[in-house]
Parts: C-alpha cells; sequence; structure tokens
C-alpha cells in the first residue's frame, strides 16, 4: 500500500491542512516517502462516511449486487463503511452467517462492512435468532435488525431490546405496520393512490410502530433506532420520546429527503420503495428534523434489485431503490446548499453519528494526525447529470438518473487506501 499526500485542503469547519498518509493512518506530511499525490485545492477533507442501511444482496443475490460490487458503489459515492441488513439469503441470523459475511468483506470489500444481524430466525418474527453468539463472534454484531420486515410482535421486539441490552448492541426497526399497510401496499394513502389506483399505505402505519417501540424501548431500557423515517408523524412521535429520555436514534434515507409522490404519477417502477416517498409535508418534516437533530442520521437504504425483479406492474414489483452514489450528492443538494446545514453538522449526520450507532471505532473520527485515515475528497461546487449505466453497483433502479445534483465525491480513502478517484 502506497503512502499518500493530500495537499491544499480545507477540514469541514474550514482550516486548511496538509495530510500524510502511511501504514493506514493520518501522519504529518513530512511522515511519507515516495507517496501519491493528491491535490486538494478547492476541496474539503472529511471523515469517511458511514451508511447505517445497505443492501449488499450477498450470499443470495449475487445478480443484483456484491460485497464487491456494492462497497464499490460505496466508495465512489464517499462512504468508508457499511452496514450490511441481514436480509440476505440465507438470513444473516447465526453466528456462521455473520462470520462468513465478514470474512466475504474482508477479502472483497472497497469499505469496511458492518455486519447486522437479524432480530428474528429468517426474518420470520417468531423466535430470537442467535443474537449473543452473533455478538460473541469474529463478526461482532452490535446492530439487529429484521428490516423488509417488521418485527411486529410487541412481545418479541421488548425481548429483543432487553436481550441486546448485555452486549450493547441496537434493535434497528423497520417500522411499518403490516396489517396498516398490507403486502400490497406500495404508495402513500392520500389523494394519489385513490387517483393512481394503487394500494394505500398511511404514514400511521409508520408511527404507530415507532410509538410502540420507544415505548418498549423505555420499558426495556434497550437501544432502539428507527430506519427510513419518512412522515411528519414518526418525526413527532421520535421528537416525544428524546424529549423523554428515550435511548432512540433515527436515520432518513436521500430519496425520502429528496423524491415524492409526484415521481410515482409515472407508475415507473424505480420509485417503488419501502416505505414510500411521500408529499411535501412529509418530506418538509424530514428535513427540518435532520437539521435539528431529531432524526440523528441519513441511511441510504441502498437496495439494489435485478431487473427482473422491476419489470413487473407497479403493485407486484419489489420496492427498493439505490441509494450509495448519489447519497452526499443529494444531502448536498437539499441540505447544505440550501442552508439547512453546514459541513461540520453534515459530516455529524453521514459519519460521525451512524459510526457511534454501529459502534465502528474506526469510523467517524476526526481528520487528524494518529487517526485511521478513512477520508473523502468533496469539491462543494461539482455537479453532474446522473447516468445510471456509470455506476459501479450491479443493478441499475437508480431514481436519480437524468437529473443534475452536486457530484462531489473527488476521491475517497479507507484505512490508507483508495478506493476511489475520480
Ligand atoms: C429493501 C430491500 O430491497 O431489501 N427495500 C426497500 O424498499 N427499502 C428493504 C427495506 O429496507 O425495507
Ligand atoms: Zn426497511
Amino acid at each position: 500500500m502506497r503512502d499518500l499526500l493530500i495537499t491544499g485542503a480545507r477540514l469541514a469547519d474550514g482550516s486548511g491542512v496538509d495530510l500524510g498518509i502511511s501504514g493506514g493512518r493520518f501522519v504529518e506530511p513530512d511522515g511519507v516517502s515516495d507517496p501519491e499525490r493528491i491535490n486538494g485545492d478547492g476541496l474539503l477533507a472529511l471523515p469517511g462516511l458511514v451508511d447505517p442501511h445497505t443492501h449488499l444482496r450477498e450470499p443470495g443475490r449475487e445478480d443484483a449486487e456484491t460485497v464487491a460490487t456494492g462497497t464499490a458503489a460505496a466508495a465512489r459515492g464517499g462512504y468508508t463503511a457499511v452496514a450490511a441488513m441481514a436480509n440476505l439469503d440465507p438470513v444473516t441470523d447465526t453466528a456462521e452467517a455473520a462470520e462468513h459475511l465478514a470474512a466475504l468483506a474482508a477479502r472483497t470489500g472497497s469499505a469496511e462492512v458492518i455486519v447486522v444481524g437479524s432480530v428474528t430466525k429468517d426474518l420470520a418474527g417468531e423466535q430470537l435468532s442467535e443474537m449473543g453468539l452473533m455478538s460473541r463472534s469474529a463478526a461482532a454484531v452490535r446492530m439487529f435488525s429484521d428490516d423488509g420486515r417488521c418485527v411486529l410482535d410487541p412481545l418479541m421486539m421488548r425481548r429483543a431490546l432487553t436481550y441486546a441490552r448485555s452486549f450493547d448492541a441496537v434493535i434497528a426497526q423497520h417500522a411499518q405496520d403490516s396489517r396498516l399497510a398490507g403486502p400490497g401496499a406500495c404508495c402513500h394513502e392520500s389523494e394519489i393512490s385513490g387517483r393512481l389506483g394503487l394500494p394505500g399505505w398511511p404514514a400511521q402505519a409508520e408511527s404507530t410502530i415507532i410509538a410502540r417501540d420507544v415505548q418498549l424501548a423505555e420499558l426495556s431500557g434497550g437501544r432502539l433506532h428507527v430506519c427510513h423515517v419518512s412522515t411528519a408523524e414518526g418525526v413527532e412521535v421520535i421528537r416525544w420520546a428524546k424529549a423523554r429520555g428515550i435511548s432512540v436514534t433515527a436515520e432518513v434515507t436521500p430519496h425520502h429527503l429528496y423524491l415524492g409522490t409526484r415521481e410515482v404519477e409515472s407508475y415507473d417502477t424505480v420509485f417503488k420503495v419501502n416505505p414510500p416517498l411521500r408529499t411535501d409535508e412529509h418530506i418538509e418534516a424530514v428535513r427540518a428534523a435532520l437539521a435539528d437533530g431529531t432524526i440523528d442520521m441519513v441511511g441510504t437504504d441502498h437496495a439494489p434489485h435485478a431487473r427482473q425483479d422491476k419489470d413487473h406492474p407497479f403493485d407486484i414489483a419489489l420496492p427498493g431503490m439505490l441509494g450509495l452514489e448519489q447519497s452526499l450528492g443529494v444531502v448536498v443538494e437539499v441540505m447544505v446548499d440550501s442552508g439547512l446545514l453546514d459541513w461540520s453538522a453534515l459530516v455529524d449526520r453521514m459519519s460521525v453519528a451512524p459510526a457511534r450507532l454501529t459502534r465502528s471505532p474506526r469510523q467517524g473520527r476526526p481528520v487528524a494526525i494518529g487517526e485511521p485515515a478513512n477520508v473523502v475528497l468533496v469539491d462543494p461546487s461539482a455537479r453532474a447529470v446522473v447516468d445510471r449505466e456509470a455506476s459501479a453497483s450491479k443493478s441499475r433502479n437508480n431514481p436519480y438518473h437524468g437529473r443534475e445534483l452536486p457530484d462531489p465525491v473527488v476521491a475517497t480513502v479507507w484505512a490508507g487506501r483508495v478506493t476511489y478517484r475520480r
């Protein structure tokens, strides 16, 4: 691994910095030998981004994504770590499965892969998975989620939150009451679901589960994380819970910050996602919540799907859209360029907070001498039209295709190694 020298960049607070990188850490600029040079003039050097919510699809659906392609997409998006959700095939519900994924990531990954274990066996919601064994395994699992499905049974949720306490783990919930928003629900329930003739997914199917779960977190003393919050009602419940001192964190996706129900009018299945794209009042609410910290972080919910799984009528196509490569661009557009977040707060929402959530000691650290060299170099003014064919992902379900967005990522360095360079 060659040494690196980055000159002339600025940190998030605006101060200038020259950075040497050697042995996987930041060193003084004169501490490197025969380095690869990167001219940082006009660029920001930010801590590598951390995604608390990625679907890598390996093992099981390697035609849609692999650890290699998903983490390459992560690097292209400025990420140095991604949390790999457990809805794989087989499901990550045993220590063996968790260790298998960790070993695969060590061999083929272009970013740190944080292994997420499932809460219940085979995501069936009936028996707890091997949470303790997964936490004590070589994969050292600290986050559990049945994401893709909601842990619907409140007793199961209470037990998971209680059990997870003993190994400092968090339970990440996909909040969807599947009786209120049933299996076919695919469109925000409002005027538009009626007009388009699509089964409705009401905001309350999310917010009532969040309301239940924050109270179970209080009862159990466990740590709760709410995945992909998409509703104003959900935000209000989280605000209430935080004011009460309950241990809850939340994420919002780039697509719920940026896209809305109007996209669904085309019936283009790239815009089918769970939870569904919402109306302007909800979009405004999640933006304001990310700005004021009620929503702690951005999670991409990068959900690659093969073409044959999207080439169906809207109500039967699989839900999910890509996110890793355009996430930072979307957040810059919606939150930074609009004045809602400054760069230091963006670093908190996209690196520091998710690193703390997932208990990742090498991530979300300052760009400073002696720290692990995880850094993304950002050009705050670069823009480009998104081309789904240019993606590092194996899938093409990119909802930003053809749109002009900020294109800030110039280079990504993970553990001292260049994983992406424009
Ligand atoms: C995700 C997937 O495809 O795995 N789909 C989605 O619509 N978000 C599952 C999930 O995050 O709920
Ligand atoms: Zn989900």
